[in-house]
């Protein structure tokens, strides 16, 4: 079935994905392309509409990105400049945007003008907004109007016979409040959308397309590791194929307390996948022995479970063709590099390397989608709170959490740990408080007093972070009684350890592990 569909072109805007998650929540397909898609392309895909998304360019550089040139007169849908694309737009259409004297950056209020506008309908007279930008437009080209202003700046313009519409700040950011209502007029008003976007409809149509892929008899793999993108995925296939896909679950030994055990049960008994699961904990022990380079554990951990996975699929009856990853929409939007290719800070590991390595074709049922839409259709699929509201866990496991090397009598110490500070993040509704929470053992060593003795023993830090996609995070504000009554339970609980830590760093500069 073809959905309505929202294009949204990237400059390069730290908020053009949750552009895209804007337009998704009211119900409406959409998604993010380089701004340099062709027009003949845009033209082929129909959109119902089309968004030009900030960028940290100047649009007086030189070099800055720009839309073909017959971009304008090609497109019939209509047309949402946002910051650097309005600037833009402005611009390309014979209007002038200049560099401000200063960056705007932060709060402002927006004064809408008199006149009809159907971007702002319904809206108060003045909104509180969002700005980001170091440019402005001067000059409005011809046909265009001004529609609001804040101060002396052109806030938001419009050309309704050209249905083209744009706005200087942000209606995507939190900090816009009625930002949302920005949106859903240009999406359902001037648009003309329906909001044909829903859980149930694409549960209903993933499942048609995995049958019709996988045919009647084919079968496929899937590799599950506990956490939500992979068990959404699965679940998905198993409503397609149910038992003729099978899961393969891997114990690396570096899983939480019991998370093997318990993950394993949950699979088989509440969501009837058919399932494998390969505890491999001793395998990985022995590999890892004496390893303290951190990228080198990761590529043990990486290579030895394709091994394990390789073996277990090789004991499969007949053909499997397909492998089932979890992989999300953020992973495959093509991304728009104004500043050159980023550097490796660390080599992230899931199940990258199996298909080149197995020859499998893929099967993700998760690529169009954010993380919080598949926690929406994990909810759909009934698969419980505790996988949906899990926090992400790394592949490599507790192996980066154990600074220096890794022992089995390690692991068991900080899975102890971890168990107390998740308990207890629960326990205080917490735990979806924060992105991530977890406890590190660092390879040190302090003195300290229990009873009349001195000691001599292991140091723990505890890291929680908030944040919303893992790239930035802040350090949570845990209150200090919930830090002090974990800290003595741990020390009074957890033989060999004497003395715990908060750590209250943020990323940049830190990182979310501590390795
Ligand atoms: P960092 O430490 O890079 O973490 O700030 C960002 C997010 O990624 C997770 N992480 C990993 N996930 N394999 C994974 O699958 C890895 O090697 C890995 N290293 C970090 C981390 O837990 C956080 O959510």
């Amino acid at each position: 079935m073809q959905h309505e569909l929202i294009l949204i072109l990237d400059f390069g805007s730290q908020y053009t994905q949750l552009i895209a998650r804007r337009v998704r929540e009211q119900g409406v397909y959409c998604e993010i392309h380089p701004f340099h898609l062709s027009v003949e392309k845009i033209v082929e895909m129909n959109p119902k509409g089309v968004i030009l998304s900030g960028g940290p360019s100047s649009v007086t550089d030189e070099d800055a990105p720009r839309v073909d040139s017959d971009f304008y007169d090609n497109i019939d849908a209509p047309i949402l400049g946002i910051c650097y694309g309005m600037q833009m737009l402005a611009i390309d259409l014979g209007g002038k945007s200049e560099p401000a004297e200063a960056r705007e950056y932060g709060h402002a209020k927006l004064k809408r003008l008199s006149g009809k506008t159907s971007l702002f309908k319904d809206l108060p007279e003045k909104l509180d907004v969002w700005m980001s930008h170091g440019d402005h437009v001067t000059e409005l080209p011809e046909g265009f109007n001004k529609t609001a202003t804040t101060g002396e700046v052109i806030t938001a313009i419009e050309n309704p016979e050209r249905q083209i519409f744009a706005v200087q700040f942000h209606p995507e950011v939190s900090h816009t409040p009625k930002g949302k209502d920005i949106l859903r007029n240009y999406l359902f008003d001037i648009c003309g959308c329906h909001g044909d976007w829903t859980p149930k409809q694409f549960i209903e149509e993933e499942v048609e397309k995995i049958k019709s892929i996988v045919g009647e008899t084919g079968k496929v793999v899937c590799g599950l590791s506990g956490g939500v993108d992979s068990t959404v995925a699965a679940t998905l296939v198993h409503e397609a194929i149910g038992d003729r896909q099978i899961c393969i679950f891997v114990n690396n030994g570096l899983l939480r307390h019991r998370e093997f055990e318990d993950t394993l049960k949950l699979y088989k008994d509440k969501l009837h996948l058919n399932v494998v699961g390969v505890d491999a904990s001793k395998e990985f022990y022995e590999e890892l022995k004496n390893i303290t380079d951190p990228e080198e554990k990761r590529k043990i951990i990486g290579r030895k479970f394709i091994e394990v996975f390789d073996a277990e699929a090789h004991k499969i009856d007949g053909d499997v063709e397909y492998l089932v990853q979890g992989t999300l929409y953020p992973d495959v939007i093509e991304s728009v590099s104004l500043r050159g290719s980023s550097v490796t800070i660390k080599s992230h590991h899931n199940v990258g390397g199996l298909p080149e390595k197995m020859n499998f074709k893929l099967i993700e049922p998760l690529r169009e989608l954010f993380k919080d839409e598949v926690r929406v259709i994990g909810k759909d699929l009934d698969i419980p709170d505790e996988i949906l509201q899990r926090h992400p866990f790394p592949g490599p496991g507790l192996a980066v959490r154990i600074l220096g090397d890794i022992t089995p009598e390690k692991v068991e110490l900080l899975q102890s740990v971890d168990k107390i500070f998740i308990e207890e993040l629960h326990e205080n509704d917490l735990y979806n408080e924060t992105w991530q929470a977890f406890a590190v053992l660092l390879p040190i060593q302090s003195v300290g007093v229990m009873g009349d003795f001195r000691t001599y023993e292991k140091t723990i830090a505890l890291r929680a972070i908030t944040s919303t996609d893992g790239m930035t995070a802040d350090w949570a504000r845990l209150p200090h009684d919930f830090l002090a009554k974990v800290s003595s339970r741990i020390t009074s609980e957890i033989r060999g350890v004497n003395r715990v830590v908060y750590d209250i760093s943020s990323k940049p500069p830190s990182t979310i592990e501590w390795e």
